[in-house]
This record gives structure tokens, C-alpha cells and sequence, in this order.
């Protein structure tokens, strides 16, 4: 590692000191702002690249729900991605960032005949949910042909994950249409059979929480299925498979594991058939792209004690880490504490509660955690935040979603910022709520 390459904590002291400088943090003005490393997006999309055998076409996708900034989708799209999309808002932002609708993959279990026949007409990419879903994409195509490569997501029913929230392919789960349910899988290939069109499959296990070998017998499950019906046919009917996302994100440090590598490998062990070449391979990668490239910065604005323990009141809370507070033992985050100027607190480790500014007792972001004495004035960095979170604000007490910084840092160790997103002002407030 060189000057200019610095470590992982060293470089995002650097960046909140610069953001400190060009007061992208100050008081009163800029109190909470968010940080997307941009090199480091570089970086992990280089790997995930990387992972994949150069004989297997695949279509690497990014899944818009984990950070759908549009400026942030468009600089995926300059390093060669596609966008996984959930919503008609999300769907609308990838067309803003500038993707190409054969660069588009429509998820979502929810799609109303309205969203169908706008996907359908653009012609992006199409996974449908359930069996009436089907039915309404016969009426549409009866209609209208489409450019469309249309497939439909199946449930492998491996089970649950470490968070039952994130686990998508439990025997219960909400998504997509169960292969073990009695009569299912016999519905889908006759489904299949029906319709000459259906040429991908689809299925996304789960996200944090769901252990590699877990996701890879979901995905060879899946892979079984697509060779059944191919089988059965007698023709190659379905030519792509969708294996969604899903890569856990290590949040206990700054080592980047597991790795896309690590997941191929377990995808080679467990569904050879997936990584031949017979198969065009789309992936859905969301978390394991962007969490470890961002950070989100809070200054410290008043501290006391209560029952005796130290608490800091910061600008960063439910508004900017709804999970972490509402399920903070699924989605903990380390914390680091840096004084006003940004370097790196020193001082004894006193356990305190880092709490946020909304208006409920357990807007906490960290109970009890070991830090330096902080002080009004200083700042807390919130680690691997850089998807689900100040892009997936909770408007409780009506805050102001904080601004979102693009970073570069060049061979030089000069720190770019570019605007990913304007903080909002109040006057964007009022007007979100009705005036
Ligand atoms: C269908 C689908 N694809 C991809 C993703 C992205 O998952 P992750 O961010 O864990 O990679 C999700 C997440 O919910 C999803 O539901």
C-alpha cells in the first residue's frame, strides 16, 4: 500500500477532514452528510467482474433498492453495469441514470398491470412473481408483442438465513413461486411448456444474513429447474439464469469478506451446470457493491449522562439507519470518533450510547459502545453505510435527508467531492408534506 493508497481508516479520515475543510460538515448547516468512496465502487465492481469465468456471458445488474441515487446508478452504469429495479420510481431512475432497457431487470412481487405493460412496451427485462402475474403478461403480449426476455422467479425453499427478515427463499416466503409445494413445480414446467417466451429463471435467496452455501443450493435448485424444463421440452428453452444477490457484507471490520471469488467458487461446487457457458448468467448484486464504500458522517451535538452512562446526541439516527436502530442486533455498525476537525479521536475507550435526533427512546444507533469521550462539536462516522442506508431515509420528525457526497481521491491524495445529492432543505420538507 503506498501514500496515496491508504488504508481503508486512514482514507476515510482523510475524506472527512477534507469534507471538514469544504464544509460539507459544519455546524448548524451541515450537520449530517453521507460519503460514497467512488474509487472504492470502482474497485468492488472490478472484482465481481473478476469472479466470473470469461467463458460465461454474464449481465452483472445493480440493485437499485441498495443505493438508488441517480447519479450513483449512472456511475455504475460507466463501469459497465446493468440495474436490477423493484418499483416504477426505481425503474424511472435507471432510465434517468441513462441504462439501456436491455440493461434492466424488473423485479418486484407487486407489479400492477400498468407497471407490466409500461416494462413490457419499453422492453426491459421482466421476472414474474406468481402465476397471475403470468397471466396478465398472456394478456399484454396478446395485445402487444415485446422486446422483453421475460422470466419467472422461483422459490428454492432452502430456508432461512441468520435474519429471517432478509431470508427469501424460506418455505413460507412472500417471493416468487415455490418449487416444493405440492403441484407447483408440475404447474411451472406445464407454465413453461405453455409459453415458448419464458426463457429465464429467476431466483434471489436471500441478503445479510444467508450463508454462501445456503444461497448456492438455492441457486443450484434453481439451475435443476431450468435444466428440467429444457429437458423436458427437448429444446433449450431457457437460456438465463437471474441468481439475484445476496453477497453478505462483513460489518465487524475493514476486510472485505467474503468476496465475489469466495461466492463463485461455492456457486462452481454447488451448481456446476450454472458456470459452463451453456447459460447466459445475470447477477443482482446490491450490498456487497456499495456498503463498504460509504460512510455517513454526524456531528456531535449535545452530551450528558443519564443513570449514570454517557450519552452523545448526534444528528444520525432512524432517519439515516433505520435497520440499525430498529433491529440493532441484525445490523450493527462500528462507529469511530473523530474530533471537530475530523482526525481520529484519541483517548481512553468509555462505553456510551450514541443516540439520534428523533423524538423515541430508542433512536439509538450504538447502546453502551466503547469510544473516546465524546464532546459537543465532535463527529461520529458510521461505517459500511454506503447502501440501505441515507438512501433509504425514514422521514419520522420530519428531518431533512442529508446531503450524499461522491469521493475521489487522486494519485496525489487530493480529496474530490462530487454532489451525489443536495441535502434537502426545509422548505423540501413542507414540501413532501403536503405544501
Ligand atoms: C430480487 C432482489 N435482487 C437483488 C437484491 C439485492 O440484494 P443484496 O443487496 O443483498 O445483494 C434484492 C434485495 O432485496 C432482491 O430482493
Amino acid at each position: 500500500m503506498t501514500n496515496s493508497d491508504p488504508g481503508a481508516a486512514e482514507r476515510r479520515e482523510r475524506i472527512l477532514r477534507a469534507a471538514v475543510r469544504q464544509r460539507l460538515i459544519e455546524p448548524d448547516r451541515a450537520v449530517l452528510a453521507a460519503f460514497v468512496d467512488l474509487d472504492g465502487v470502482a474497485m468492488s465492481v472490478a472484482a465481481l467482474r473478476a469472479a466470473f469465468p470469461d467463458e460465461v456471458n454474464v449481465l452483472h445488474t445493480f440493485a437499485a433498492k441498495a443505493n438508488c441515487l441517480v447519479p450513483v446508478l449512472e456511475e455504475l452504469r460507466s463501469l459497465g453495469m446493468g440495474c436490477e429495479v423493484a418499483s416504477p420510481g426505481e425503474l424511472a431512475q435507471a432510465l434517468a441514470a441513462g441504462f439501456a432497457p436491455e440493461q434492466i431487470v424488473y423485479d418486484s412481487p407487486a407489479k400492477t398491470r400498468l407497471d407490466l405493460t409500461q416494462a413490457l412496451e419499453l422492453g426491459v427485462a421482466v421476472n414474474a412473481d406468481n402465476f397471475q402475474e403470468l397471466a396478465r403478461i398472456d394478456e399484454i403480449l396478446t395485445a402487444r408483442p415485446s422486446a422483453s426476455r421475460i422470466g419467472v422467479r422461483v422459490n428454492p425453499q432452502v430456508g432461512s438465513g441468520g435474519i429471517a427478515e432478509m431470508s427469501t427463499a424460506t418455505s413460507t416466503s412472500k417471493f416468487g413461486i415455490p418449487l416444493d409445494d405440492d403441484g407447483s413445480r408440475q404447474r411451472l414446467l406445464d407454465a413453461y411448456r405453455a409459453r415458448p417466451w419464458l426463457t429465464w429463471v429467476h431466483a434471489h435467496v436471500g441478503s445479510q444474513g444467508c450463508p454462501l452455501e445456503l444461497i448456492a443450493q438455492g441457486i443450484a435448485k434453481t439451475v435443476a429447474f431450468a435444466e428440467e424444463v429444457n429437458t423436458l421440452l427437448g429444446r433449450r428453452q431457457v437460456t438465463v439464469i437471474d441468481i439475484g444477490g445476496g453477497l453478505p457484507v462483513n460489518f465487524l471490520d475493514d476486510e472485505t469478506t467474503p468476496g465475489f471469488d469466495t461466492y463463485v467458487k461455492c456457486l462452481q461446487t454447488h451448481a456446476p451446470a450454472l458456470l459452463t457457458g451453456e447459460y447466459q448468467v445475470v447477477t443482482e448484486f446490491g450490498r456487497s457493491l456499495l456498503a463498504k464504500n460509504g460512510f455517513t458522517a454526524a456531528r456531535v451535538e449535545y452530551t450528558k449522562t443519564a443513570g449514570g452512562r454517557p450519552i452523545a446526541i448526534t444528528h444520525a439516527g432512524a432517519n439515516v439507519a433505520t435497520r440499525t436502530v430498529f433491529m440493532p442486533s441484525s445490523w450493527p455498525l462500528r462507529i469511530t470518533a473523530h474530533g471537530p476537525d475530523g482526525s481520529r479521536k484519541a483517548g481512553e475507550p468509555v462505553p456510551q450510547d450514541i443516540a439520534g435526533p428523533c423524538c423515541f427512546a430508542g433512536d439509538l444507533l450504538a447502546r453502551d459502545r466503547r469510544l473516546p469521550m465524546l464532546a459537543p462539536g465532535d463527529i461520529v462516522a458510521l461505517l459500511d453505510t454506503g447502501a440501505y442506508y441515507s438512501s433509504t431515509p425514514f422521514h419520522y420528525n420530519s428531518l431533512p435527508d442529508p446531503a450524499v457526497h461522491g469521493v475521489r481521491i487522486d494519485s496525489q491524495g487530493n480529496v474530490e467531492f462530487l454532489p451525489l445529492r443536495p441535502a434537502e432543505t426545509i422548505e423540501h420538507v413542507v414540501a413532501r408534506t403536503g405544501r
